[in-house]
């Protein structure tokens, strides 16, 4: 016992995915061995952006062109933004910055290209993550490690998902088969076979989590309102089958895995074909509704047809602030009803803060030698450390 607490140490972890919410900071306690972590969350919070700053990171991740200057500064501002959370995390757990072994930070992404396009007559995949790491090691004075994925990408992967190999080592099980829900800006599952090695382990992105639903109550409430809470606007609707049947028809939902999405599928683009094209005038309610379904039915489907055949599987445990979508929650259990479905919290991983939990323990295995990439997942051709280190 006492070996253990001797060897424990506290972390943080820093996320924002592609909801464009807010910079999210866990402060856990990490112990355990390498194999099975132990993992207390001490304290969890969210920095809200504010409009402006995510008009900002919108404009930047647009594809358009963009002056150096903006990203540059941009990446300098992130980074004192995502200090600002992990001094806030640290302070509401009333410990000292000092104390950090490790920040991980995730850094948001403005950019990222999974599969490679000739430039220069080389084959280059890439991404960028920005929210300065050395900008968050002078505030905290506590080792960073950030850029996760750009070592992954030049080991041949994806660069993405990275969570599962964290979701294998916290619920892996020999004798249930698990797949782990993650619904954010874009939906993702993580599927662990009972009694499963690493090399087993499947992730993909199955289509929006949030983000269409978001687009449409931003517009419904003019802006006031960023997401539709519980799902109540949407309960009171109801799904435009047309519409539906329509928007499965994607192809993304076809294409069998591995896949990721991003804002280049299910951003306005795919609103404005899938949700508001025709003249017909239909109910917020009822267009929340439909979206609200998408996700469901796009979860549902992709389990059904890519991971059925591969495992068998006995539970399903969802994170993310979908998780707080009430509707959506039970649509997904009514439509796989031979899963036991559970929230993380159940397991002690708050549904808000399981990313940036990952993220605090991939770079705890960063700054231990240890692999944080799963190439059976990313396609990359080794587990390698991921991110570059910022020291203390
Ligand atoms: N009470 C709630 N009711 C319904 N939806 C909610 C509620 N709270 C949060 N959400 C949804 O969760 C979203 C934020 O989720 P989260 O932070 O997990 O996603 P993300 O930033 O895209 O992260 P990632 O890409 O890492 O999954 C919000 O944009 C909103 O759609
Ligand atoms: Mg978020």
């Amino acid at each position: 016992m006492a070996e253990e607490f001797a060897r424990s140490r506290l972390a943080v972890g820093l996320m924002s995915g592609t909801s464009l919410d807010a910079v999210d900071a866990a402060l856990v306690r990490l112990a355990g061995s390498s194999d099975k972590p132990r993992v207390r969350l001490v304290a969890f919070t969210s920095v809200r952006y504010s409009l402006g700053v995510r008009k900002r990171i919108l404009h930047v991740a647009s594809g358009e062109a963009i002056p150096a200057r903006e990203i540059s500064q941009l990446n300098f501002l992130l980074g004192e933004l995502f200090a600002e959370a992990a001094l806030r995390v640290c302070r509401k757990a009333r410990i000292s910055p000092h104390r950090l072994s490790v920040i991980g930070s995730h850094g948001q992404t403005v950019f990222h290209q999974g599969f490679a396009t000739l430039e220069a007559g080389r084959k280059i995949s890439s991404t960028l993550q920005i929210a300065e790491p050395a900008v968050i090691a002078e505030r905290i004075r506590a080792p960073v490690v950030a850029n996760f994925r750009t070592r992954d990408i030049a080991s041949g992967g994806q660069g993405a998902p990275l969570v599962p190999l964290v979701d294998y080592l916290l619920f892996k099980d020999r004798s249930k088969g698990t797949v782990t829900l993650n619904l954010g800006g874009i939906a993702n599952v993580t599927v662990i076979p009972a009694g499963a090695g690493p090399e087993e382990v499947l992730g993909f992105d199955t289509g929006p989590g949030n983000m269409v639903m978001d687009a449409l109550a931003r517009r419904f409430t003019h802006g006031r309102k960023d997401y539709d809470s519980g799902g109540r606007l949407a309960a009171q609707g109801k799904v435009l089958e047309e519409r539906l049947s329509d928007a499965l028809r994607f192809p993304f939902f076809r294409e069998a895995p591995p896949k990721s999405a991003g804002r280049e599928q299910f951003g306005d683009e795919f609103i404005k074909r899938y949700f508001f094209s025709g003249r017909k005038r239909e109910s917020a309610q009822d267009l929340l509704r439909t979206a609200n379904e998408l996700t469901a039915r796009t979860v549902a489907e992709a389990l059904r047809n890519f991971v059925w055949p591969r495992a068998s599987i006995g539970r399903l445990i969802v994170s993310g602030g979908g998780a707080h979508n009430r509707l959506l929650l039970k649509k997904i259990s009514e439509l796989m009803p031979e899963l036991d479905v559970d929230l993380s919290d159940a397991f002690g991983i708050p549904v808000d803060a399981k990313e940036a939990i990952a993220f605090a323990i991939l770079a705890d295995r960063t700054l231990q030698g240890l692999p944080g990439n799963l190439p059976a997942v990313t396609g990359a051709r080794r587990a390698a450390v991921l991110g570059s280190i910022h020291p203390r």
